[in-house]
């Protein structure tokens, strides 16, 4: 069984699909961590968004998996884990800009569905029910107003002891959405089926 939970940023699609999977005794996979580690290791690397085809090469080098551990898919980065390191507003920017790319998306459709060979899960994200997960049993799209999402994501980062400015939150979220949604390649929108 696959279920599916799309929407925009800050909406709560990781606290709904994380207790979902729990109560269904399926794993949960977070794609945007996915998004997240090509963005962080991108940086490293010194790439930049707007070069497409130097981007497509590096990414036949890239050492990335998951791994699914207690119930949860984790992202490995040459065998590390990157959670700690992707929960910040700059690699959340930047995996939105790198995410707009073809080859990016490529790339990570494989392994997204590769994850769904391991098992019934729960997988969120931007297009998990219109493009990874076409055939998921159920689908569902999260909505809150800009404030309400901005709000929560301030919430998140002062608890991780990070400085934010609401207001700033609030224009980076917006930018971000505007990016997601109106971007060729597999936009933030509901699928027909979605709930
Ligand atoms: O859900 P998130 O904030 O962790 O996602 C970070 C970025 O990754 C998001 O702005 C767009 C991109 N993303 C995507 O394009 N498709 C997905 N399925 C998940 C994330």
């Amino acid at each position: 069984m696959i279920v599916t939970i799309d929407g925009p940023a800050g909406v709560g699609k990781s606290t709904v699909g994380r207790l979902l999977a729990e109560r269904l005794r399926i794993a949960f996979l977070d794609t945007g961590a996915l998004y997240r580690a090509v963005a962080l290791a991108a940086q490293w690397a010194g790439l930049d968004p707007r070069d497409q085809a130097v981007v497509e090469a590096w990414l036949t080098r890239i050492d990335l998996e998951v791994s699914l551990r207690g119930g949860r898919f984790a992202v490995l980065l040459e065998g590390r884990e990157v959670e700690p390191f992707i929960r910040n507003e700059q690699i959340g920017s930047l995996a939105s800009q790198f995410s707009a790319l073809a080859p990016v998306r490529r790339f990570l459709l494989e392994t997204q569905q590769n994850a769904a060979r391991l098992g019934d899960l729960v997988a969120e994200g931007r297009d998990m029910g219109t493009v990874v997960f076409p055939r998921a049993e159920a689908k569902f799209f999260l909505t809150a107003t800009d404030q309400a999402r901005a709000h929560r994501r301030w919430l998140q980062l002062r608890e991780q002891g990070q400085e934010a400015d609401e207001a700033a939150v609030l224009a980076e979220l917006r930018q971000r959405d505007q990016r997601d949604e109106s971007r060729a390649l597999s936009p933030c929108v509901p699928a027909p089926d979605a709930v």
